[in-house]
């Protein structure tokens, strides 16, 4: 059973065939969706779909490279949204220094805004940190993250720096990325993280998992996830699978 914690659904990959894919999700013993916006406009997309499918859920929230024209009056949008049924999450946001588009000020400033928005709706929070693990870490810590929880999504960070997300409280997701050969870090990590505290994720259309790497990823391609987790954690497959959606389900507030 798979909770894909993080998928984007919206995205305009999936345009030709969103309905057929998410129609095949329960053959697949995918479960739940968290399917998670990246602007204002995404927003508004996510709501049918979340409203379609019993088990898709949603997340509102600005990615860091959409803030350049965020507004006051966008954030009322976004709280209004959070009180929809089917929104579960505060998401995705953080920073991103790894373009050069959007200023690290206005990001910071964002970032923060949106975790004072989480905190105002009582939801968890979805966290996009690339490049920038200082000032991210600088920005939960000042926002009290403990107070909403949530899921550092895509984790790219070192062991030192888990321990202090763990002690707030918050999930560390693992998705394609873990699967890939070279990357020692990530699965030092998983190692390192207990299992009550992990979550899995697509990031769908991206970040497929070895061996569908560089296709279109979709949520059933988890399973390849939950194996290369299971390696590390010396536990089966559908162990890993039960518990990291047993985890998401606790993170999100999901009940049957
Ligand atoms: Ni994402």
């Amino acid at each position: 059973m798979i909770f894909d914690s993080h998928a984007h659904y919206n995205d305009a990959q999936f345009d030709a065939d969103r309905f057929e894919l998410l129609d095949t999700m329960p053959e697949d013993d995918v479960a739940y969706i968290m399917n998670v916006s990246d602007s204002i406009e995404s927003v508004k997309k996510i709501i049918p779909i979340a409203e379609r499918y019993p088990f898709v859920f949603a997340s509102v929230g600005v990615h860091p490279e959409e803030v350049e024209n965020l507004t006051e009056a966008d954030m009322d949008v976004l709280k209004s949204y959070a009180k929809h049924p089917k929104v579960k999450a505060i998401g995705e946001i953080g920073l991103d220094y790894h373009y050069d588009d959007v200023s690290k000020d206005l990001q910071k400033k964002w970032f923060a805004r949106h975790i004072e928005l989480a905190k105002e709706v009582n939801l968890p929070v979805i966290i996009h940190d690339r490049d920038a693990h200082k000032d991210c870490m600088d920005i939960l810590r000042a926002g009290d993250v403990s107070k909403t929880g949530g899921i550092f999504h895509c984790y790219s960070g070192s062991c030192e720096m888990a321990a202090e997300i763990l002690d707030w409280g918050m999930y560390i997701a693992f998705g394609g990325t873990l699967t890939f050969k070279n990357n020692r870090r990530a699965k030092e990590v998983a190692k390192y993280v207990p299992i009550d505290r992990i979550v899995l994720e697509t990031d769908c259309p991206y970040l497929a998992p070895e061996p569908n790497r560089g296709k279109r990823n979709n949520s059933s391609y988890i399973h390849f996830v939950a194996e290369t987790l299971a390696a590390i954690k010396e536990m089966t497959a559908e162990e890993v699978e039960r518990l990291t959606c047993e985890n998401a389900k606790k993170c999100y507030r999901i009940e049957d």
